[in-house]
């Protein structure tokens, strides 16, 4: 989704923003621009494309004097990608300019009244209904004139905005996006995330929904919505600054598939003490969690696909009913609630606005909500009742991999605990889960050693058109996640199927040649899905298969075999996933593609 930083201080603000946009880059986007006050005038610039467009246009910010300034990278919403849609937008006397994040949706409603007025518009953009509106309100005082709008839009923002009448000012407004204040001896900082501003502080403000701030080299005041003053506490961040950078690595992507030994150690270990699950940090007690005795899992994407996963899990050992929901259908089923349901939130970013908004319609039918969430601070971390956070540290690369596979280690403690506390499982097994649980790092680091292997295997497959992922049980909920990582960043169409289910449709897409990859690491489900193998390669489907040290009997079967080491059945996902994330990101490699920001993509969805 769209970027916003901003700076006010005593450094040339161009080059800090258009550095600052080039750490958002995750996010996604299609255009950018840059407007600074130049002594006389907001100076404005904007491109179509890629950041380095801009940067070239503007020599890295050189030719954009000025120590004021704020600055977009937009992912298209109203309006197709183009120069003129770009942010900033500036009203006719260039008087006060936007940069905007989110989706105001009434927004037909007031362009037709402000054109009925005579304003002119410029763009295709809702958001140049704030441009106009500001120009109206606006009677000398910017706070009161950002109130004034916020009372009559609908819809998310994160505002940056600047009026020429106040050019040593930045003034930001948040709803449902996600905005930080930054400080430092030099300047102040407006950003849609922290790695847009971490080299230059780490003193930061986060937002709350309805604020408005107000940015000077001498003040950062905050305002609610009726324009009377608040006190905001700032926090510290304590990431590594390396975290947000690619280390050697080529992409984002391999660097955090990498990563993911210690993330998951990060996310299990300090929560086992004494040979037992310690939640105590979440919020939530024991009683109250064995007060449940049903969990809806709801989340978008990956997330969700870590939710199919934990609701196997959950099920089978702590035997609670548990679902999992897609947040965008959940929200608007008019689902069941009662108070004997968890509500369970998973999100990397925490600011995915579907899920949000489920965990809001959850909490406001009286439900708990507990988060698994990774971002601190982000607005499901705030607004849930409890929150497990994943330890994975900044992800970049859009496609998720160490922030996935940590959320399933978080479904894998919070099986154990609920199995702890309504003993579905004996003190035994859970020793044992315990143990493998603590061995899932060193092993998950030993899969990485075969990298060559699996680049070799996706380099003959960089011209196929379809694939499909096979598995069943557990071995389902990976498919739909391995899937979804070869969709988004190589662009060849796949689909996940569960194994039992293809003979009823799907086979018949099934031609020489045709790639299946089948996930096979349930002992009890083993002869089934081997049967399952058999039915596709009869009718002409080259068979690669994943599965476990103890079935070389596979190569008769399969084609091609990646062997996986064997963990206790529930966690085996945290295995399997390895090499098939290797697996899309060769193939992206192999087909020259933007394996880090994969086209049409964003990082943090934050609109519907
Ligand atoms: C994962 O690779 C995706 N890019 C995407 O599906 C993501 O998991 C989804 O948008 C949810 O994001 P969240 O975890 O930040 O809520």
């Amino acid at each position: 989704m769209c970027g916003i930083a901003g700076y006010i201080g005593k450094q040339q603000a161009a080059p800090i923003i258009l550095d600052g946009l080039s750490r958002l880059e995750y996010r996604g986007y299609d255009s950018a621009g840059v407007a600074v006050y130049d002594g006389e005038r907001i100076h404005m610039e904007k491109a179509q494309g890629r950041l380095r467009v801009l940067e070239e246009l503007t020599q890295h910010g050189a030719t954009m004097p000025g120590f004021c300034g704020i600055g977009h990278t937009r992912w298209a919403t109203h309006g197709s990608p183009s120069d003129t849609n770009a942010h900033p937008h500036m009203n006719e006397s260039n008087s006060i300019a936007v940069v905007h994040n989110g989706i105001i949706e009434n927004y037909a409603q007031l362009k037709q009244r402000l054109l009925n007025k005579g304003y002119h518009f410029a763009s295709e953009t809702d958001t140049e209904v704030l441009v106009h509106m500001l120009t109206e309100y606006y009677n000398g005082d910017p706070v009161e004139a950002i109130e004034k709008v916020m009372h009559r839009v609908e819809g998310s923002y994160a505002l940056g905005i600047m009026f020429l009448d106040h050019p040593h000012h930045i003034y930001a407004a948040r709803k449902d996006s996600p905005l930080i204040v930054g400080e430092s001896s030099d300047g102040k900082f407006i950003a849609s995330d922290v790695p847009a501003i971490l080299q230059y502080t780490r003193t930061v403000y986060y937002m709350e929904n309805e604020e408005i701030a107000c940015l000077s080299t001498e003040h950062t005041r905050f305002f609610n919505v009726d324009g009377e003053p608040i006190q905001k506490t700032p926090v510290t961040i304590d990431w590594d600054i390396h975290a947000a950078e690619k280390g050697g690595f080529e992409h984002f992507m391999l660097k955090e598939i990498h990563e993911q030994p210690k993330a998951i150690k990060d996310t299990i270990s300090p929560r086992i003490k004494d040979g037992d699950i310690d939640l105590s940090e979440i919020g939530m007690s024991d009683e109250e969690l064995l007060s449940f005795h049903k969990i809806t899992i709801v989340a978008c994407g990956s997330a969700y696909h870590s939710g199919v996963t934990g609701r196997y899990v959950l099920e089978d050992l702590a035997r609670i009913p548990t679902e999992a929901d897609l947040a965008s259908e959940f929200r608007y089923r008019n689902p069941i609630y009662d108070a004997g349901t968890l509500v369970i939130v998973v999100s990397q970013s925490g600011e995915t606005a579907d899920s949000l908004a489920a965990l809001r319609d959850a909490k406001a039918h009286g439900c708990k909500v507990l988060a698994i969430v990774n971002v601190v601070g982000s607005s499901i971390a705030r607004e849930a009742d409890a929150v497990l956070y994943t330890w994975a540290g900044p992800e970049i690369a859009v496609a998720t991999t160490k922030a996935y596979s940590c959320q399933i280690a978080a479904f894998y403690l919070l099986a154990l605990k609920f199995a702890r506390l309504r003993s579905t499982i004996t003190p035994e097994r859970f020793q044992t889960l315990l143990d493998a649980l603590s061995c899932l790092p060193g092993q998950v680091e030993s899969l990485l050693a075969q990298k060559e292997k699996i680049q070799f295997f996706a380099n003959h497959y960089l011209a196929t058109e379809h694939i499909f992922f096979i598995g069943r049980g557990i071995d389902y909920a990976l498919c739909l996640e391995a899937s979804l990582k070869l969709k988004e960043i190589s662009y060849i169409h796949s689909e996940a199927y569960a194994a039992g289910e293809l003979k009823h449709g799907t086979i018949s897409l099934m031609e020489n040649g045709t790639l299946v990859i089948a996930v096979a690491t349930q002992d009890a489900l083993y002869p089934k899905t081997v049967s399952n193998i058999v039915e596709v390669k009869t009718r002409g489907a080259f068979v690669m298969a994943v599965t476990t040290l103890q079935h070389p009997e596979m190569e008769k079967c399969a084609d091609y075999v990646l062997y996986v080491p064997k963990t206790a059945a529930p966690f085996m996902d945290s295995l399997a996933i390895v090499p098939l994330q290797l697996f899309a990101y060769y193939v992206s490699l192999g087909r020259g593609l933007d394996v880090d920001k994969p086209r049409n993509l964003a990082k943090s969805v934050t609109v519907e």
